[in-house]
């Protein structure tokens, strides 16, 4: 056993993706609600690198800013010129110098490479300078080919440079490539730009590495795994095969879902084991789902926590910064933005709460509104336990209800309500003897002499 060496990324993330058409750098694209360069330090992440280094060049400050949002301690350089994987390698490896141990090249639009593939890669080490992860391709298309001796990897031939005898070959070049950081270095080094597309092709360093005596070897993976994006047909493809893995996976740890081909995953989303979730759920980022928590049909959640025993929707949305404690019941038509919902909350139909504090046992009625926004500022709600909010409720921000307090129902709440009142807030109401029968009477006659006039 050769023993295990840190490891360092270096995630290729400068390309436009020309035929992406449009303004966004496509590792910036989505799927599962997150940037494609997300899914590839995602998969890298588990590997425990070290450093991590993300080359960037079309759209640099963007995706500056979603690598460092994964990982505040990412490496950004940038490759002013695209001039190949090659040189977007030489770029990097700057950002390693005092680094020792194993490499990984990454491509920021290959989404899908999973961890045992890049762990069993690294196993491979133990039996090769240079390890590449390949794939049988039903279509090998343009992809660079595998060219074997045995079990020895001699070279890899870009398409545009392969003979026909080397274009039949199926074994393909999935971009992944492992090696020891000095040995790389070397290798990229030497990598002249001689061929017919004259860029600094990364794929020559496996050429180099046997001409120096060096080994190279592959480990395959299955194509879907190396799934590159490079259109809108294929990011819609990506989301399929992304979503088509997360249901998977979600079944396997426990979920029930009744119609998974409607719960729609991000990349992050986590559910508990036993949780249940209804049809047409979509799950934006940020989401976490304890055990046995219940999401009913057509709800729609971002950065929120659920708790354990509740149960959300049908029809509900939660939006960042909601935090659902044990037990909690949000129904219907509510929506719910940075607040927090104690214990055993009730919170049943058509209702907005936006930054409340709601403690346990607490019911808020139906058509409750946390007016919250004055037109400039954000203001806060803080509603005590076991207190009881009447249908249409209007709590006028900032302002706070005391614990086992009521609010009356139609009340415009708008200064803070002590511990045990009951606060009402609107119009007393006063009965008018016969005048509905008397108004609709005199209503008739003004529409019969109406009609009268116009024949
Ligand atoms: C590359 C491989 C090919 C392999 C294929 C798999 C080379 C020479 N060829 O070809 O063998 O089968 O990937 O998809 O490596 N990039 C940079 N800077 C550059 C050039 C590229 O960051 O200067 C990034 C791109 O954004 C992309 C990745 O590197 O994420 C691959 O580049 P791309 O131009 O798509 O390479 P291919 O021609 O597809
Ligand atoms: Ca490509």
């Amino acid at each position: 056993m050769r023993v295990s060496l840190p490891v360092s990324l270096i995630v290729l993330a400068a390309g436009q993706g020309t035929r992406m058409n449009s303004d966004l750098p496509k590792v910036l694209h989505h799927v599962g609600a997150a940037p494609l360069l997300h899914h590839a330090l995602r998969a890298g992440q588990a590997l425990g690198p070290e450093r991590v280094v993300v080359v960037a060049g079309h759209g640099a400050e963007a995706v500056t800013k979603a690598a460092l949002a994964f990982d505040d301690t990412a490496i950004v350089v940038e490759q002013r010129e695209r001039l190949g994987t090659g040189h977007a390698v030489a770029e990097a490896l700057p950002a390693l110098t005092d680094f020792t141990g194993d490499v990984f090249i990454l491509y920021g639009d290959t989404p899908f490479i999973r961890a045992e593939t890049l762990e069993a890669m690294l196993a491979a080490r133990a039996r090769h300078d240079v390890v590449v992860l390949g794939f049988q391709a039903v279509d090998p298309g343009r992809y660079g080919r595998l060219i074997l001796a045995g079990d020895m990897l001699e070279r890899i031939v870009e398409y545009k440079d392969a003979s026909d005898a080397e274009r039949a070959v199926t074994l393909c070049n999935s971009g992944v490539i492992c090696a020891d950081v000095s040995t790389l270095a070397e290798l990229v080094a030497t990598v002249g730009n001689n061929n017919a597309s004259g860029e600094y092709y990364l794929t020559d360093i496996v050429g180099i590495a046997r001409a120096r005596g060096l080994s190279a070897g592959v480990v395959q993976c299955d194509e879907a795994e190396t799934l590159g994006i490079n259109t809108r047909v294929e990011l819609a493809a990506a989301e399929a095969a992304f979503q088509a893995r997360a249901r998977a996976e979600a079944f396997d740890n426990g979920v029930s879902m009744t119609a998974p081909e409607t719960v729609f995953f991000a990349l992050d989303t986590f559910v508990g084991r036993d949780a249940m979730i209804g049809p047409n759920v979509i799950f934006g980022p940020g989401v976490t789902v304890e055990s046995g928590a219940e999401i009913k049909g057509f709800c729609h959640l971002e950065g929120c926590h659920i708790s354990r025993g509740a149960t959300v929707g049908p029809f509900a949305r939660l939006r960042p910064g909601t935090e659902l404690s044990e037990d909690v019941h949000v129904g219907n038509f509510v929506e719910i933005k940075n607040s927090t919902l104690a214990e055993g909350v009730k919170v049943g139909h058509l209702t907005y709460l936006g930054d409340a504090d709601v403690g346990e046992f607490t019911n808020i009625g139906a058509g409750t509104v946390t007016c919250n926004y004055d037109g400039v500022m954000k203001h806060k709600t803080t509603i005590g336990p076991r207190v009881f909010i009447g249908s249409d409720t209007m709590l006028v921000a900032p302002v706070t209800v005391g614990a086992d307090a009521m609010t009356a129902s139609g009340s415009v709440i708008s200064t803070d309500v002590p511990p045990g009142a009951l606060a009402i807030g609107r119009a007393r109401q006063e009965n008018k003897q016969g005048l509905a029968i008397r108004l609709m009477e005199r209503l008739r006659v003004i529409k019969a002499s109406h009609q009268k006039g116009t024949k």
